[in-house]
């Protein structure tokens, strides 16, 4: 048995070291096989463990990986003129899906195959309503199949559950920014704001007229998220704003360094700081705003190192909880994940679990 990893590319050794540690905290051994620049790591363990990792350990909390399924069946001889029968037919044991999402990995190998996926998607689909596999129409609340196309005659064939899965095709959601964002930094706080907050607790969360603090915020990108949910804000940094976000009447900026500024009153719910910085810095400033309570929520950014990336950030979220246990800050909720906006750094989610 085997559970399956999406990552970015080049990121396999990070995402292979996370579910190796993670799957031993459950007592489960195994190994993982990968490629280099490969966007997949396949953990291959004993006959059920698969499923029971993909039950126990939470993909929302993986930092590294954007999904998780286990391995059903693996077709590697697949006759083009007809892939459908034979993984059908290799599904015969598989539980009633709810729905199929037919996938290549995030690689320029994987983009070239998909008009395959779109061309198989109509008969696989018919195919596997009628061999009872696929509910006869999309469920929720059922596992996912995932079809992973690995080239034109390969596939590896899974599921993943409902509760436990990134609810994107490939583990990537679809970002809008906002119109007239300046910078294309704006994608990865609107993608944080999209996959770090649960739907359920947005509108608790994000709401008009709260008071937001940008650390490193020019030309604005960032900023303009916030305004978009109608945030008032605090940009900080030296360089020049967007003209447009200032004249939105929401924006003041502030020409200070991110790293002396503090609002002069604590009513900020949103702190974010983009500033390209010492990981271990920007992880300390964030602690002590909280220490401060100068504010309730706070994204942030920490930069990757060129090596040992995965003890990199386990070390800084470690310094961020040492640092508040020290001041005896307690109720707090610390997530972390490298999203798909994110290339050599991880977006950082802290935020404090109770209203002061
Ligand atoms: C990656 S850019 C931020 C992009 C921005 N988030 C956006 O979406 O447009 C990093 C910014 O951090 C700012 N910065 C770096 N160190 C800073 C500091 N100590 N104080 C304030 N700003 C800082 C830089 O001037 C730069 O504009």
């Amino acid at each position: 048995m085997a559970v399956l990893l999406y990552c970015r590319a080049g990121f396999e050794g990070e995402c292979a070291a996370e579910i190796q540690e993670r799957a031993a905290s459950l007592g489960v051994y195994g190994y993982c096989k990968t490629q280099p620049d490969s966007a997949l790591v396949i953990f291959e363990c004993k006959p059920e463990e698969g499923d029971h990792l993909a039950r126990k350990i939470s993909v929302h909390s993986l930092i590294f990986s954007r999904q998780l399924f286990v391995r059903a069946a693996e077709l590697n001889q697949l006759d083009t003129m007809d892939r459908v029968t034979p993984i059908v037919e290799s599904l015969a044991d598989m539980q009633l899906c709810g729905r199929m999402w037919i996938e290549t990995t995030d690689t320029n190998d994987g983009r070239s195959l998909s008009a395959l996926c779109r061309t198989i998607t109509k008969p696989l689909t018919k195919a596997l309503r009628e061999k009872g596999v696929l509910a006869k129409e999309e469920v929720n609340n059922r596992p996912v199949l995932h079809v992973l196309f690995r080239s034109t005659h390969s596939a590896i064939i899974g599921y993943s559950y409902s509760y436990n899965h990134s609810p994107y095709l490939m583990g990537i959601p679809r970002i809008r920014t906002p119109k007239g964002a300046p910078s294309r930094s704006a994608a990865k706080l609107a993608e944080a704001f999209k996959v770090m907050i649960p739907e359920s607790e947005f509108e608790r969360r994000v709401q008009p007229g709260m008071k937001a603090v940008d650390l490193g915020a020019c030309p604005g990108g960032w900023t303009s998220v916030l305004v978009h949910y109608d945030m008032m804000v605090a940009a900080v940094d030296n360089g020049p704003m967007d003209e447009g976000l200032m004249n939105t009447g929401q924006v003041r900026h502030y020409q200070e360094d991110g790293f002396q500024f503090l609002p002069k009153r604590k009513n900020v719910a949103w702190l974010v700081c983009d500033m390209v910085e010492k990981p271990k810095r920007v992880a300390q400033l964030m602690a002590d705003w909280f220490i401060g309570e100068w504010c309730h929520d706070a994204i942030f950014n920490l930069k990757l190192p060129m090596k040992s990336r995965y003890t990199a950030v386990q070390q800084d979220l470690a310094a961020i909880r040492e640092r508040l246990s020290e001041a005896e800050v307690y109720g707090y909720e610390l997530s972390a994940k490298h999203l798909y906006h994110d290339r050599e750094e991880i977006t950082v989610y802290l935020r404090k679990k109770f209203k002061s």
